[in-house]
């Protein structure tokens, strides 16, 4: 007899894969045997399980005509998606990073390295776009302090360095972004002399198309 503990691993992964042959809507026709089979694991371990989540009240089991009709219960269904709001909550908070900061004006340095052929071909070619020429500046609130190592943990768009005119231009990794609803890019210089300012690069100018002025409160999504 198995005791109604825990709800093992091997019960987990039977409840789980029968869910996904349909047995929240109506009964699947398996044998243990077949469970077995699937779950890699012998016919008497399957009937373990088959017993456990019926202990548990996650599954209905019902022999017609020497065939098992396996149904899963209201509460197991309830436990499959406890399960599932809960992994969804924790890939969600990872696939994207939530940022709250204000429009600066820098020192008219974005304009410049933006007009560079080096770049721009780059941006052309790994992003898909012409950037306006420029970067806007956010300074982000005192709250994301971590934000630049936040960012640095996601795999983001390589720009590669190069020379030209008798010097070294640096790299950038570039990251998809909305910054209050457009779309965008987090740029990171691999040189920078700013502190909790982020740039962003866009095809339009972002000032424009989405009416920012020196001071204005931006939230900015960086994706992961
Ligand atoms: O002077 P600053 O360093 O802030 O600017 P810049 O990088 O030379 O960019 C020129 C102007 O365009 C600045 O006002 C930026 O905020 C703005 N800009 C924009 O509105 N949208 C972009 N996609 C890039 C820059």
């Amino acid at each position: 007899m198995a005791v109604a503990g825990r709800l093992n691993y091997g019960a987990w992964e039977l409840l789980k894969r029968l869910a996904l042959r349909g047995a929240i809507a109506g009964p699947v026709v398996l044998s243990s045997r077949e469970i077995g089979v699937e779950l890699g694991v012998s016919q008497q371990t399957a009937d373990n399980y088959l017993l456990s989540l019926e202990k548990h009240g996650h599954l209905k089991r019902t022999i017609i005509s020497r065939k098992q009709h396996l149904t899963l219960t209201s509460q197991g269904v309830d436990a499959l998606r406890k399960d599932f709001l809960e992994l969804k909550a924790v890939f969600e908070a990872a696939s994207e990073l939530v940022f709250s900061g204000t429009v600066v004006s820098g020192v008219g340095e974005g304009r410049y390295y933006l007009s560079k052929k080096g770049y721009n071909d780059q941006f052309v070619a790994k992003l898909g776009y012409l950037p306006f020429p420029g970067t806007l500046n956010v300074r982000l609130d005192p709250a994301h302090a971590n934000a630049l190592e936040e960012v640095r943990r996601i795999r983001g768009i390589r720009i590669e360095g190069f020379e030209a005119e008798g010097r070294t231009f640096g790299g950038a990794t570039c990251f998809q972004a909305k910054l209050a609803g457009g779309e965008c890019h987090l740029i990171l210089p691999d040189r920078t002399h700013y502190q909790n300012v982020f740039e962003f690069i866009a095809a339009k100018s972002l000032r424009r198309t989405l009416r920012l002025t020196d001071g204005a409160t931006v939230r900015v999504e960086v994706r992961a």
